[in-house]
């Protein structure tokens, strides 16, 4: 379970978003570290995001004016401190305080944006309830369309400002550490009333509950429930990007759950382009998987992003030392982004291009 406290580490001693992995793998209870770090069968996916982004070269241009940096952009047409949000994740247990209502206020005072999963374990109100902040709601549809229908005014009514479809699970992967260690399924889920996993192991409770039966019309169907900007998440062919976008999507995020679903897909920087050339700029492009560093967010923004999103990382920074521990993270990749941007030879986000990387 995650259950974080006040910070129990020395915050000063972490200077990268890897510290936190290496703390919270000898922290945490071995399962839960594993549910978090794991991908889908040989986690072939979820450990090429990381490299192949590790594998990109920058172009720097040198003698320009970079005395005055600005990280700022707009996302979904508001403004973010920077561009980089938090991933929705749906988490294994744990106590709603030492789950995302840290991670909720954390982003709020970076001024970034922040996801919250279907699978939460506060409820969207509870997270709504901190306050202020950028939030946006990430829904599975359900198998019973009133409780979709439901989560999307809900989420409407507590003041989220976007719906991200989750497209990627229509049934979930298999993670072969949560086979080996048995994880259970809460006994329900925050956000579903009347859910009950009945002891079922948490695929099955998954499966039960999440729609197996989509097509493209639910996104038609999704869009007239609603007149909050529907980002779609999930995407890694220019197809499928271009149906999301004819279908309504005001958004895609190219993503591939973290290497959690179909091991063997590509790294997701090496299909961002593909993507950006198909959407042609009618909707915004975002990327997330194996974002770790300041430069790979740059590299991101260069291939087409607008925005990149941050999963795992934040996840152990909450679990080590709570709403402080995911504070410092934002800030250490903020800077990160900062001092690249400065010695690549840009000043804002927008100024980035393809000619930056090689
Ligand atoms: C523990 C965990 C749970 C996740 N749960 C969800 C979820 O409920 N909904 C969803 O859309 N994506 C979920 N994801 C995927 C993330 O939103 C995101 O795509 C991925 O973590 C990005 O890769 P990164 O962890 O390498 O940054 C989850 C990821 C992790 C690690």
């Amino acid at each position: 379970m995650i259950e974080a406290g006040p910070p129990n580490v020395d915050l000063a001693r972490v200077v990268k978003l890897a510290d936190f992995e290496a703390l919270a793998r000898e922290r945490m209870e071995r399962a839960t570290f594993d549910y978090l770090i794991g991908g889908s069968w040989d986690e072939i996916t979820r450990a090429e995001n990381e490299t192949a982004l590790r594998r990109r070269r920058l172009r720097p241009r040198v003698m320009l004016d970079v005395s005055s940096i600005d990280l700022a952009t707009h996302v979904l047409g508001r403004k973010a401190a920077m561009p980089v949000g938090l991933a929705p994740a749906a988490l294994p247990g744990g106590t709603c305080g030492g789950a995302e209502v840290p991670v909720a206020r954390a982003a709020a005072r970076a001024g970034i944006p922040f996801c919250i999963s279907t699978f939460s374990v506060c409820t969207l109100e509870e997270v709504a309830s901190t306050g202020a902040g950028d939030r946006w709601f990430q829904l599975y549809i359900q198998k019973d369309r009133s409780i979709t229908r439901d989560l999307v005014e809900r989420a409407a009514a507590a003041g989220y400002r976007a719906i991200v479809l989750t497209v990627d699970i229509p049934v979930p992967g298999t993670r072969e550490r949560d086979v080996r260690n048995e994880l259970p399924a809460p006994d329900h889920f925050a956000n579903l009333p009347g859910s009950e996993a009945h002891g079922q192991e948490r695929d099955a409770f998954v499966r039960e509950l999440n729609e197996q039966r989509l097509s493209w019309d639910d996104l038609s169907w999704l869009a007239s429930l609603t007149d909050l900007p529907i980002v779609v998440k999930g995407v890694l062919t220019g197809e499928d990007a271009h149906l999301a976008v004819e279908h309504g999507a005001a958004a895609v995020v190219v993503s591939n759950h973290g290497g959690r679903q179909l091991d063997r897909v590509p790294a997701t920087i090496d299909v961002l382009e593909e993507v950006a050339a198909a959407v042609a700029g009618r909707a915004e492009v975002y990327l997330d998987g194996g974002v770790r560093r300041g430069v790979d967010v740059l590299i991101a923004l260069a291939l087409g992003a607008r925005a990149v999103f941050i999963g795992r990382p934040y996840l152990f920074a909450v679990s080590v030392a709570g709403e402080e521990g995911v504070a410092r993270a934002l800030g250490l990749l903020g800077a990160e982004v900062s001092t690249a941007m400065a010695l690549l030879g840009i000043s804002r986000p927008a100024d980035i291009t393809r000619a930056h990387v090689c």
